[in-house]
């Protein structure tokens, strides 16, 4: 047990021990992660059986010998759906009937499920007495999906095909076609005749049918060794039950993973599957040079310092992959909530064997997907660019919540603010340093004994006065909550949670115990919607008593986190309302947590209720419908800085953008450059929060001296003025589902030399090309420019030509490198203020990038930021368009009931500023635009123009053109001489 690890799990020790470590920590502050407590594939039973499946079907270089046929007589097709019957031919002649429905969606999708038919039926028989329900879990898609997207394609046309196959052509023009091969049972689907997806192309489909256990004399025990080497190795010794770090798994309903091979040919890239730390574009996972020899794992779970570049499972799992080439992109969705493996290969063909997708070459990406239960349920989304992706993802699973305003701002944490006084204290000296911030942040040390739904009374006696300080200036406080409960007698909570039912129960079905930092915990079951209901009455304002309005939640340790369990969480045995067992639902078990959390806040406040803020640690496949996330114990190092970025843009691709990293950096004490670097690259996380552990050294902004305090003041009046443009591409992923930071492939998905960029990112669709400084020491940074626009220095205009070019930008300390892209306009709100509240009516400023045309747009999105008002027209959408030397502003929001009463309410926030960087050289004798706006009379009103010097564009400024920002209107730049003589 490391030091810092024997820190985390108890924050009350003897005080010379505390120093003694301290001490330590400081000379000491190598971290790694305990391998020996997570499994690798080879100590994980079913990932081992099926990697061994799949490694005899590579030797045999053939799908066939893939025991499983799709009996051509059992084929039902009517209305889009494909029913049929799947059999797996046993090596003793006998047949499992698997039954198998294909949707063909009316979106282009395609869902294939398999289900194995005595398991249905509950034909099994449990052992060991348990009471868990018979059937491959089959609930995954009622919490992950929404429900759209799921319409079959009544005109889909079945045909027979030639060779054994069947043939379904759908979508619009039928552009997509699925060849169904009988024997062995694949799938190949193909968009405008190219071969796209190919399911169990490699023989690799498994579903481990259920078998009596049948006890062997001791001899025969050790089979597996007398097989003949070229047949299929069952190793059979975790079938009935499996040990691992001095746990044992009870397994009674035998193997019954279920695993797959899709193969995307001609894709040279696949990215996805959050949560990792790795690179944006996934490594090859069966070694060799450069690559990982352990699959992708996803089995949410409490990593203890967690090691970077590593196919590790961590907190969160979105079974969800692209794989992207030049002109298409497609993708896969597991829907399977156990514990999963993804296996992936490159195999390279064609001229040059080394060009990796760059050319020559064709690279065929192969994976191996391996879950421990459940059904085998995946969808298949034919898209052509990653955009449709997202979008089509997104219809699946919902896309992001829009959150409320303060959501976006600047969040100030740490473990922990020791008492209501120290919250005051940090609130008031951010406002004497001028420094924005919107949240400050409890963590687990504001309970009493770990009581959540308790105040410390000794450090919090007033818990009212320090949030409604906090009130005073528009800001909010969040606490943590977590999903263990306090086995305590008279500890209200807890008691409720063991006399109704609602916690998790045993293998033996009574109540499961475990600990976690309240000591021996129980854990509230939110499967059980009745456990849901009570979780919502502990949040109204007469039970949590000392929570106002301004308060909002933390969901941390919701893997769940369970320190004295199997690899830090619950055992698989354990038992879930429905008597699903703890193995089938795990990944799910943190979202339908924060789900309950997020339902509970919203009817805090009958009759008006406001968007609530949830942060969780643990996720799942539509998390981001009610959630944010943070990628849980980094560490105050260059390296973990440097890996956040490729993780946060994983998450816009794997459809849960609003994400962040602690700031600074968990454990340990960031040097001065570090924090100022790592603000620098916060303040463009979309979740831009600063965290640290109870062991390291205070560290607000304001603690760190000049010049840095100044410099992290600068980054965070940076994020406070771009926040109408992160809110307008926050609006964007909750309609449309894109990622809110975007990668270069995502920004130029024809560009191959982007394909595998992940250090630079585009800010929604606002055109600002962002690269953070992630090296120490370092004073500039190397840019690549995809496309032909001119590119601009956000800060002095120096202009970056595009096209294919890669642009040294200079970085002193206190300068994070943006560039604008031509052709776009950005909303920004100039003025300094103490919070994002207090911005509400402020002014807007608009900066107009003008391409090589001359020519520019752009979006706003704006609202009232806090309720669900939006949702019935209280907003005001409006595009920018500059075009022939004119500005216009024009509506593309639909009306709704409530959009009247909304622009009343903005009817005097105003355009006070307008940037025109890269103007034309014509201006520098042009004094005057004109201005029309709807319902006002035309005026004129003063351009100032700065000519292009050393490098630098040439640049306008108009003030006050006195517009509203809720309304239409025109400026005319560029006045006819006849105006100008009238001067
Ligand atoms: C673990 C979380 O990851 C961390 O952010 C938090 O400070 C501690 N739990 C204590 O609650």
């Amino acid at each position: 047990m490391t030091m810092a690890r024997s820190s985390r799990r108890s924050s009350h020790w003897a005080i010379p021990y505390l120093s003694l470590v301290l001490l330590l920590f400081l000379v000491s502050p190598a971290f790694s992660v305990k391998h020996h407590d997570f499994k690798r594939c080879d100590q994980s039973g079913f990932c081992k059986r099926n990697r061994a499946l799949a490694d005899s079907f590579i030797e045999k270089g053939t799908s066939d010998g893939s025991p499983y046929q799709l009996d051509a007589a059992s084929i039902k097709f009517k209305n889009g759906l494909l029913h049929g019957s799947v059999v797996k031919t046993l090596r003793t002649g006998d047949t499992i009937k698997l039954p198998l429905t294909i949707a063909f969606l009316e979106t282009g999708n395609a869902r294939v499920t398999i289900d194995e038919e005595r398991r249905q039926k509950g034909d099994i028989e449990l052992r060991h007495g348990s009471v868990a329900r018979k059937e491959r879990y089959n609930e995954a898609g009622a919490w992950a999906l929404t429900g759209a997207g799921l319409q079959s394609q009544k005109t889909a046309q079945l045909k027979k095909g030639s060779d054994g196959t069947s043939e379904v052509s759908w979508g619009h023009n039928s552009r997509f076609e699925a060849i169904i091969r009988h024997a062995p049972f694949g799938i190949d689907f193909y968009t405008d005749g190219e071969r796209q997806v190919v399911l169990n192309g490699r023989g690799f489909l498994n579903i481990e049918h259920w078998r009596p256990k049948v006890d062997k004399p001791k001899e025969e025990e050790n089979a597996t060794e007398q097989q003949t080497p070229t047949e299929p190795i069952e190793d059979e010794s975790t079938w009935w039950e499996e040990s691992f770090g001095g746990n044992t798994d009870t397994k009674p309903k035998g193997p019954e993973s279920v695993a797959l091979d899709i193969t995307f040919p001609g894709y040279s890239h696949v990215y996805g599957l959050a949560e990792h730390a790795g690179p944006l574009s996934l490594r090859e996972t069966r070694g060799g040079e450069g690559n990982y020899d352990q699959p992708y794992r996803m089995y949410n779970s409490d990593i203890f310092e967690y090691e970077l570049d590593s196919p590790m499972t961590l907190y969160g799992s979105i079974p969800f992959m692209q794989a992207h080439k030049k002109g298409s992109s497609v993708g896969v969705f597991w829907l399977n909530a156990a514990e999963t493996w993804v296996d992936i290969t490159k195999a390279r063909h064609g001229t040059n064997p080394l060009s990796l997708g760059l050319g020559g070459g064709v690279v065929d990406t192969s994976t191996h997907w391996m879950s421990e239960s459940g059904l085998l349920d995946v969808f298949v989304i034919l898209g052509n660019s990653p955009k449709d992706l997202s979008k089509s993802y997104g219809e699946l699973t919902g896309y992001t919540q829009l959150p409320p305003t303060f959501g976006i701002a600047y969040h100030q944490c740490r473990w922990n603010y020791v008492s209501d006084q120290d919250v005051k204290d940090v609130d008031r000296k951010f406002d004497k340093y001028n420094i924005p911030y919107d949240v400050i942040w409890l963590d687990i040390e504001y309970t009493d004994d770990k009581q959540y739904f308790t105040w410390d009374p000794l450090n919090f006696p007033d818990p009212i006065s320090m949030e409604q300080q906090l009130d005073e200036s528009e800001r909010k406080l969040v606490v943590i909550i977590d999903p263990h409960i306090k086995n305590k007698a008279g500890y209200t909570v807890g008691e409720e949670l063991q006399n109704k039912g609602f916690a998790v129960k045993n293998k033996e079905n009574n109540i499961f115990e475990g600990w976690c930092w309240p000591g021996s915990s129980h854990w509230i079951d939110a499967f059980n919607p009745a456990a849901r209901a009570w979780w919502k009455s502990l949040f109204s304002f007469d039970r949590f008593k000392g929570t106002l309005q301004n308060v909002w939640l933390w969901n941390d340790m919701n893997e769940p986190s369970v320190f004295n369990g199997p690899e830090i969480t619950m055992p698989r045995d354990n038992i879930h309302h429905g008597n699903w067992e703890h193995r089938d639902v795990h990944n799910i078990n943190g979202m339908t947590f924060h789900n309950a959390t997020y339902h509970a806040l919203i009817e805090r406040k009958k009759g008006d209720p406001r968007r609530p803020f949830v942060l969780t640690r643990s996720f799942y496949a539509g998390s981001q419908r009610s959630a944010a996330m943070w990628t849980g114990d980094n560490q105050a190092s260059w390296d973990h800085l440097a890996a956040s970025i490729p993780m946060i843009l994983n998450q816009g691709v794997s459809g849960f953008p609003f994400g962040g990293a602690d700031v600074g950096g968990f454990f340990g004490n960031p040097s001065k450059e570090l924090q100022a670097r790592w603000y620098q690259a916060g303040a463009f996380y979309p979740f831009f929060r600063g965290h640290a552990h109870i062991d390291t050294r205070r560290r607000e902004p304001y603690l760190l001296g000049e010049p840095y305090t100044s410099i992290v003041t600068q980054a965070l009046r940076l994020r406070y003025a771009l926040l109408p443009a992160w809110y307008t591409a926050f609006h964007e992923a909750s309609t449309d589902g894109y990622p809110i930071l975007q990668s270069q492939y995502y920004v130029h998905p024809d560009d191959e030399k982007g394909y595998a960029i992940d250090d630079q990112f585009y800010l929604g669709s606002t055109g600002l090309l962002i690269k953070p400084v992630v090296t120490e020491g370092a004073e500039s940074v190397d840019i690549y420019l995809s496309d032909d626009e001119d590119y601009f220095d956000y800060f002095d205009y120096t202009i970056y030509p595009g096209g294919s070019r890669t642009h040294t930008v200079q970085a002193p300390l206190e300068k994070v490198p943006i560039l604008m892209q031509g052709g776009h306009i950005i909303p920004r709100k100039d003025r300094p203020r103490k919070s994002s509240g207090l911005m509400k009516w402020d002014p807007y400023t608009l900066v107009i990038v003008l391409d090589k045309k001359g020519e520019a747009t752009g979006t706003l999105y704006a609202d009232d930021g806090e309720t669900f008002d939006y949702q019935h027209g209280a907003y005001v959408h409006r595009q920018f368009t500059f075009s022939n030397n004119k500005l216009t502003s024009s509506n593309i929001g639909a009306k709704g009931p409530k959009t009247s009463a909304y622009l009343k309410t903005i009817k005097d926030v105003q355009v006070e500023k307008i940037i025109i960087v890269n103007a034309p050289s014509e201006w520098a004798n042009d004094k005057l635009v004109s201005v029309s706006a709807v319902g006002s009379s035309s005026a004129d009103t003063e351009l100032i123009y700065h000519g292009p010097a050393g490098g630098k564009a040439g640049w306008a400024l108009v003030r006050r053109p006195g517009v509203g920002i809720g309304v239409d209107w025109s400026l005319s730049f560029l006045q006819t001489s006849s105006k100008k003589s009238d001067l």
